[in-house]
């Protein structure tokens, strides 16, 4: 069967993307929080997974507030970059795995999880900044973007959030390959983009919920999400997508990597990467 080799949480921020496709890694701007990435992009080598499921959300490219999915689940062939106004960037198109998506859809059917199935997906920064990040140049994975709705109120619950994870767990589990599979969920930490609070974040925010990914998830599916943006930032929401990523881990992980830097453009930039410790 299918297995979970690791999982992953990053920030997506835009203005990496922008700082990827006009090669200022190594400036004295960007080389500290590119260097941040170095051991995971390491452990990817070592590890070679064969898919990738990445958690993210859409900020309005291709899901838009007329019709926004709570949770949507790519079953195309491939993701290309979509336009987020200021062209289309130079990055690859993004290669799926049909056959893992629908039996995912399946399985998380199954599982009363009712996703809206996308046939054709677009994917904007949530999802192509980590892969620039993880994977510079090239992209060796198969991917499942999952988009899962922070944008338009009501968002889902941290908790259903952590219990997809969970059904992505069961879906891998009994998928019928030898596919090594890692979890990528992105987004946040604190920000807040828009109104009287423009520019807020929270540091202290931040090394609390990079605890508690780690150690404690469940107090952060206990956390409200009005708390959340209240703490954090009102888009800061964006971090209970990690708890997918962490509810398809072990209860125990072992971790791997962490970095922080604050500020990135207008947010607490985080990182984790985990491997599942044997319960
Ligand atoms: C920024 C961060 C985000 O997560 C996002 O979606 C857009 C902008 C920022 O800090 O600039
Ligand atoms: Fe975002």
């Amino acid at each position: 069967m299918a297995h979970i080799v690791g999982g992953i949480g990053t920030t997506h921020i835009p203005s990496i993307g922008n700082a990827v496709d006009r090669k200022l890694q190594q400036t004295p701007q960007w080389k500290s929080f590119f260097d941040g990435y170095v051991p995971v992009q390491e452990w990817l080598a070592r590890k070679k997974p064969d898919i990738a499921i990445v958690i993210y959300n859409d900020h309005g490219a291709d899901l838009f507030l007329d019709k926004m999915p709570t949770f949507a689940v790519g079953a195309a062939a491939e993701y290309p970059p979509a336009d987020e106004g200021w062209g289309v960037r130079p990055v690859p198109t993004a290669e799926g795995d049909v056959d893992f998506s629908w039996h995912t859809i399946e399985s998380l059917i199954d599982d009363e999880f009712d996703i809206t199935i996308c046939q054709e997906l677009a994917v904007d920064h949530g999802f192509l900044v980590p892969m620039n990040l993880l994977w510079p140049g090239d992209w060796p994975v198969r991917v499942l973007p999952i988009a899962i709705n922070v944008i338009q109120h009501p968002v889902p619950t941290p908790l259903r959030c952590y219990k997809l994870g969970q059904a992505l767990r069961r879906a891998v589990d009994t998928f019928p390959t030898d596919a090594r599979v890692v979890v990528v969920a992105t987004g946040g930490l604190s920000h807040q983009l828009n109104g009287e609070r423009a520019g807020f974040m929270s540091r202290s925010f931040d090394q609390m919920f990079l605890d508690a990914i780690e150690g404690d998830p469940m107090s952060l599916t206990r956390i409200p999400r009005q708390e959340y943006m209240d703490r954090a930032g009102a888009e800061a929401i964006e971090v209970i997508m990690w708890l997918a990523m962490r509810g398809a881990m072990n209860a125990k992980v072992r971790r791997v990597h962490r970095f922080y830097q604050m500020p990135v453009s207008l947010t607490g930039a985080g990182l984790v990467l985990f491997e599942n410790e044997t319960e």
